[in-house]
């Protein structure tokens, strides 16, 4: 296998963005909403007791929802740091929890058999050298400019990198690296955001050269401001696999349970199963990944919303996952609110909505041999109807030539999308 062959079979993973903020518990940016400065921020820190932090349950929910990596946000942008690094004190170490995150998810990911990832943010809200720009929470301050006269990028590359090599080299294999974020000032935003950073605050080729010299198996994201491995959409499923220079991209879709990333009490806002389960799909039939983020509780814990989420989604996986694993986009276009995808010979018919007893597939007569639900294997009737051919009382034809004709049950399976398995004769 290539370095890449296991993200694009895999095609499912678990994001959990965990720290501080899931004390407040009103989103991972109430640093910077909020404006807080350190000094108070940092009072998290002193009541931060995860007492029900079990990664073990995370990690076994995240392979029975059919997810076969996890990422987890070693550092969020409030700079909190969940492993025992050298270069800080601010760290789940020096919390009344007293323990290496990190480094007790890592065993427990990889006792699953579930491949490691990282998270880790290019922006600092607690580095004293990392400068005060537009995202960052002291950023209407009036000494603004006072306070940024002493802060240094170059001291803060020194320490991303170092913090980056503690990483890299404390954990064993890790299979993958989700740097965050750039945000340039010349960039299109709705809010133009003053004083952005880069490539070039990050010293972006040579930090990636690091981390693939240290992990030489490694996939990296492009938020570095390079190119790297595969792009990461977030909240958003784009209408086709993404492009660079007309060249098609590794890509994955990042999406939370409900528009937040870190754990969000108050917030209701939350996406159905089936709509995950659709989400996964579509990014499947576009040769994409979904990686779908929970955020425990500041007790350790998944909340019951993401403990139902990942439930319902691995129930569909247990009998349908053979048309997402391993699979990627087909040459064939799908009728309407339907997604196909391909795995060698097989076609898989995923129906978003259930049409009344036909499904007509262009361009398929022939190219059929046999067809099935892939829930229960129970046979699915074909016909090509030849388009001279009139149905029942109509004076004109009904079929275009070359299409397939689908008979389905006039009941949807109980199934959260279902799925028709097609055998593509050669
Ligand atoms: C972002 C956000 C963030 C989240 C992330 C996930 O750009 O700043 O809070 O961690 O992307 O994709």
């Amino acid at each position: 296998m290539t370095s890449t062959d296991w993200f694009t079979h895999d095609r499912f993973g678990m994001f959990v963005h965990w720290g501080l903020y899931a004390l407040p518990a009103r989103h991972e940016w109430v640093m910077s909403r909020e404006q807080r400065d350190v000094g108070d921020y940092a009072r998290y820190a002193d009541v931060f007791d995860p007492d029900l932090f079990d990664p073990r349950d995370w990690a076994r929910r995240a392979r029975e929802a059919g997810m076969r990596y996890a990422v987890l946000t070693t550092k969020h942008h409030d700079g909190f740091c969940l492993w025992d690094s050298d270069l800080t004190d601010y760290t789940s170490v020096n919390t009344p929890f007293g323990r290496d995150i990190v480094a007790e998810w890592v065993e427990a990911i990889r006792a699953e058999g579930l491949r490691v990832g990282f998270y880790h943010s290019l922006l600092d809200w607690h580095h004293p050298d990392f400068t005060i720009d537009g995202h960052h929470p002291l950023r209407d301050r009036e000494d603004r400019e006072e306070l940024n006269a002493g802060r240094d990028m170059a001291r803060y590359r020194e320490y991303l990198r170092g913090q980056v090599t503690e990483l890299l080299t404390r954990y064993g294999t890790v299979d993958y690296l989700f740097f965050d974020f750039s945000y340039r000032d010349d960039d299109q935003h709705e809010v133009p955001i003053w004083n952005g950073k880069g490539a070039d605050d990050w010293a972006a080729e040579d930090l990636l050269a690091l981390v693939r010299e240290l992990q030489p198996g490694i996939i990296v994201n492009d938020r570095l401001d390079v190119a790297g491995d595969f792009v990461t959409p977030e909240q958003y499923q784009p209408d086709r696999q993404p492009e660079r220079d007309g060249v098609p991209v590794l890509w994955e879709a990042c999406q939370t349970l409900n528009g937040s990333w870190g754990y969000d009490r108050d917030n209701r806002d939350v996406k159905s199963a089936d709509l995950l389960v659709r989400m996964l799909v579509d990014s499947v039939s576009k040769n994409g990944n979904l990686l779908l983020n929970v955020g425990p509780t500041g007790r350790g814990e998944l909340d019951p919303v993401a403990r139902d989420a990942l439930d319902r989604v691995g129930g569909w996986m247990a009998r349908n996952e053979r048309s997402v694993r391993g699979a990627g986009a087909a040459e064939f276009v799908a009728p309407p609110d339907a997604r196909y995808t391909r795995r060698g010979d097989r076609l898989y018919l995923h129906l978003f909505s259930w049409p009344f007893e036909h499904v007509h597939l262009p361009g398929l007569a022939g190219r059929v041999s046999y067809a099935q639900l892939l829930h229960d294997a129970s046979e699915i009737r074909m016909t090509v109807i030849e388009p001279w051919v009139r149905p029942l009382t109509t004076g004109l034809p009904g079929q275009a030539e070359g299409t397939l004709t689908l008979t389905l049950p006039v009941v949807r399976p109980d199934e959260i999308v279902p799925v028709v398995e097609l055998f593509l004769s050669s």
